[in-house]
């Protein structure tokens, strides 16, 4: 079986990934962005330890809906016999199209205990992981990885290549070391490098913040895929407007506030619907509603009142009630305008 996430990345159009984010990228966001033209999504990483434990709280992780599709689910974790079992686990369970091994995140309570970026410290480890990870699972094996752990370690093409012998089918970058954190820009020289490199695809992330992003990352680096996280903050359309300016089309206009409000309450919605218990699923969603009312005008005081929230119908009333006070201010105010 050929993977249709596979096929795109063989065909013409430079697919576009909705990136995995933790609290960011659940369910039903990635039904969203698929919605605006993401081509690909991913789950938010999972503990293999978790997965192996049976733990409800990391399995409630990776429920999806088939609409999702492709979808890879991203687990992450430092000993190759964990993540070989949870590998074979989610393809039983849960049959995903791909697993994603998350060599990227650096956050001190995973990378502590050689999880994540962590790993990058030891290649024969990252190497070791892949390849246990491929003998338990049928799906191709994909990885995501940053630069390196730190300056001295720095070595993208090197790690790319590691990932490709142990036989990684797909590899995103993101190239940014763990002690860089998100600061400075990331290095879309070294997305090129690699893709010059190595001989399966190259996913390309960091710092896409706009169709035009899109477009001049695959065109300066080459790579056969383009991964989006916080430019979809509160902008889902982002996918719409890339799929545009990759194909060389115009930009389609930017939804206006109303339009954007619409989609905040589907996204809420969808939420709530997911959730088991819809005043949690709402105060989680309050900072999709920071994302969605950013830039506008008496965007500070409606924050705070929003992330007051416990409800959907709260919150419809509060962004119903802006649109009001906004709607019989001048024309020519700069409400008009989409913020960006
Ligand atoms: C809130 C948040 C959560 C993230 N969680 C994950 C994760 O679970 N797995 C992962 O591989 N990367 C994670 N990342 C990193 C992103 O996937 C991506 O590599 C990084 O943000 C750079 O892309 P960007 O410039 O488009 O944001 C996360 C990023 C953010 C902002």
């Amino acid at each position: 079986m050929t993977s249709s996430f596979l096929q795109l990345l063989r065909g013409e159009s430079t697919p576009l990934y909705l990136a995995p984010q933790a609290g960011v990228s659940e369910s039903p966001f990635r039904r969203l962005c698929r919605e605006f033209g993401a081509d690909v999504v991913v789950t938010e990483f999972v503990s293999a330890e978790g997965i192996v434990r049976g733990n409800q709280r990391t399995l409630d992780y990776l429920r999806f809906d088939d609409e999702e599709r492709p979808i890879g689910i991203q687990i992450f974790g430092a000993d190759p016999a964990a993540m070989s079992e949870a590998a074979a686990f989610v393809t039983d369970t849960f049959a995903p199209d791909f697993v994603d091994i998350n060599f990227g995140c650096p956050v001190k309570k995973v990378v502590k205990r050689n999880g994540g970026s962590g790993c990058l410290r030891d290649l024969d480890l990252v190497g070791r992981i892949i390849r246990a990870c491929v003998r338990a699972t049928s799906l191709p094996v994909t990885a995501k990885i940053r630069s390196g752990f730190d300056e001295a370690t720095r070595d993208p093409v090197a790690i790319g290549l590691r990932c490709q012998e142990a036989g990684a089918t797909v590899l995103t970058l993101h190239p940014r070391t763990r002690a860089d954190m998100y600061s400075g820009n990331a290095r879309w020289d070294e997305i090129a490098a690699v893709k010059e490199a190595l001989d399966i695809p190259v996913i390309g992330n960091g710092d896409v913040r706009s169709g035009g992003d899109a477009r001049r990352m695959r065109d300066e680096t080459g790579c056969d895929g383009i991964m989006i996280a916080r430019g979809s903050h509160g902008d889902p359309w982002i996918f719409k407007e890339a799929r545009a300016a990759l194909a060389g089309e115009p930009l389609p206009d930017s939804p206006s506030v109303e339009e954007r409000f619409q989609i905040c309450i589907q996204h809420a919605r969808n939420a709530v619907a997911f959730e088991h218990d819809p005043q949690k699923a709402m105060r989680e969603f309050r900072k999709h509603l920071g994302w969605y009312t950013k830039g506008l005008p008496g965007g500070k005081h409606l924050r705070q009142e929003l992330f007051q929230v416990t409800s959907l119908h709260e919150a419809e009333a509060i962004l119903e009630g802006y649109l009001e006070q906004h709607r019989s201010e001048p024309e020519g105010s700069e409400f008009v305008g989409a913020p960006r």
